[in-house]
């Protein structure tokens, strides 16, 4: 294994979009970011020195920061953030991971353009367990604001009522031609007839799950969070913020140019940014300007299509070799995850949305809690989140009335090696709206998902415990309940939150905390000593 060092500058640079020129907080000058290469178990070295006005933390999406809960980069939780004209050098093993990752800011809202891909190729030798593709492409999907995305949120903090929704969504960093701005083209992906290409897709929308569909082709999934899966054909796949899917494309036409799209998947009747990015796939060669289109975008309400697509995914485990799902289960919880309202007497309306977990809306701490956790720091956090919610809104009956939450800042604490079943419940206390839930330091195994309410007699005896898909993000959908099984074999502390980046700001977030074991590597280790101070 190799050590691969990287310098991350944290600039600002002007940027062109939908006909007007902002300036945005950039890694190296680039939107989107660098991507950064490595292989199954090499270390990576990335300094990253801040040059902004800003606070800034790099998180590093999907890596499981074995022991290194300091390299994981959430503001406040494993470390304070980088103040401006400092730097960090965040330092970690890639142990047994291979496949598309992703980094992303994890302050304030600076990850809409603070995002860049992280590739891990499997160890020098090994196979993928497909065909061998002739040549692999990162396909970034994200959002875009005329305006500045801080003064977005910091305007919807004040009011108390839901930000603007982005002014378009991008593929590569670019929104296809639009209506009125002349010289702008989408990203162009060039192609030769008859080769296979990986595509390595990333959703870094902040607040958007999107469909991804290519005209005239078919795709084949064969990853989902650097997990493989049973490779299966779709011509639309659905991605979450905060998840990457890797699909196989085969060149089967002999040329043309084909339009690829991305557009949003909303069930809940919330506003959302309705337009379609597009880019091109273009075979090489192909002089004509014939665009081949879409026969149809999906519309935002496709639950269907979206449900078949999560259901279909499998990973390569059989009942002869089935996953390593714990069968023996220390802790079951049930968190309901929803958004409420609380009194707010300088908003407009007198009121605020909030987000919570188990009714509880998470209050970030002034240091970071895993420096709170390891120095034994008094006062930062308790470690009595509830495993089971205090109000639980049954769908069938009717909204409670209370719809106020609590503020905490509160960590449920689980023993090194101890087996955790969590469903994650929809509750939908204003209104039932999908949430892709991401769980820092591990991958976790979705044994179960379902419309309605969980039924804890009935439900587990349907679980999946063959070869149920191991990722990071998974959605809880509208009004339904997702479960998913880990063990905390990896001491630290470490944050579940919606990856929706507003239900986070407005609380959708708690911290679990892992106890070290007895092992002789089973401890965090201790902190670098360039670790930021707050
Ligand atoms: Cu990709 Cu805590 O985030």
């Amino acid at each position: 294994a190799l050590v691969r060092h990287y310098k991350f500058n944290v600039v600002v640079k002007n940027a062109t979009r939908l006909c007007s020129t902002k300036p945005i907080v950039t890694i190296n000058g680039k939107f989107p970011g660098p991507t950064i290469y490595a292989r199954e178990d090499d270390t990576v070295l990335i300094k990253v020195v801040n040059h902004v006005k800003y606070n800034v933390s790099i998180h590093w999406h999907g890596v499981r920061q074995l022991r290194t809960g300091w390299a994981d980069g959430p503001a406040y939780i494993t470390q304070c953030p980088i103040q401006p004209g400092q730097a960090y050098v965040y330092n970690f093993t890639l142990t047994g991971q291979r496949g598309t990752l992703w980094w992303h800011a994890h302050i304030l809202w600076l990850r809409a353009t603070l995002h860049g891909a992280l590739v891990i190729l499997p160890k020098l030798g090994v196979p993928y367990p497909f065909p061998k593709p002739n040549m692999e492409q990162v396909v970034i999907l994200s959002e875009w604001w005329k305006s500045d995305t801080e003064a977005v949120i910091n305007e919807a903090l004040k009011s108390g009522l839901a930000p603007n929704v982005s002014d378009a969504h991008t593929i590569n960093g670019h929104p296809g031609p639009v209506q009125g701005c002349k010289s702008q083209e989408g990203f162009k992906l060039d192609v030769q007839p008859g080769n296979t290409y990986l595509l390595r897709i990333i959703n870094a929308a902040l607040n958007e799950e999107l469909f991804f569909k290519i005209a005239g082709h078919e795709l084949t999934v064969v990853e989902v969070d650097a997990v493989y899966t049973k490779p299966f054909k779709t011509d639309t796949i659905v991605i979450a913020p905060g998840q990457t899917t890797n699909v196989l494309l085969t060149t089967k036409h002999s040329a043309g140019k084909y339009l690829v799209a991305a557009s949003p998947f909303m069930d809940a009747p919330i506003a959302v940014d309705n337009n379609t990015a597009t880019a091109t796939l273009h075979y090489s060669g192909t002089l004509s300007s014939t665009l081949t289109t879409l026969t149809s975008i999906p519309p935002t309400n496709s639950t269907l299509l979206a449900t078949t697509f999560t259901d279909s995914l499998r990973s390569l485990n059989s009942k002869k070799y089935p996953a390593r799902v714990p069968l023996k289960i220390d802790h079951n919880l049930l968190f309901t995850v929803s958004l409420g309202i609380n009194p707010c007497a300088t908003c407009v309306n007198n009121s605020r949305v909030v987000a919570d977990i188990n009714n509880i809306t998470f209050v970030m701490p002034k240091i970071s809690l895993l420096q709170a956790h390891f120095f034994k720091i008094k006062g930062v956090f308790t470690d009595d989140f509830p495993g089971n919610p205090p109000v639980f809104y049954n769908f069938t009956g009717t909204q409670p009335s209370n719809l106020n939450t609590k503020n905490g800042t509160r960590l449920y604490r689980l023993a090194y090696n101890s087996t955790v079943q969590l469903v994650l419940q929809d509750t939908g206390m204003i209104t039932p709206e999908n949430h892709p839930i991401h769980l820092h330091g591990f991958n976790f195994f979705v044994v179960g998902r379902g419309q309605g309410n969980f039924n804890p007699t009935k439900d587990p005896k349907k679980f999946n415990l063959v070869d149920p898909v191991e990722r990071n993000t998974v959605g809880v959908p509208s009004g339904g309940w997702t479960a998913i099984r880990f063990r905390a074999d990896n001491p630290g502390v470490w944050f579940m939150h919606c990856h929706l980046e507003i239900h986070t700001t407005w609380g959708l977030k708690m911290a679990f905390i892992v106890d070290n074991g007895k092992g002789p590597n089973e401890s965090l280790l201790p902190p670098p000593s360039d670790l930021p101070k707050c």
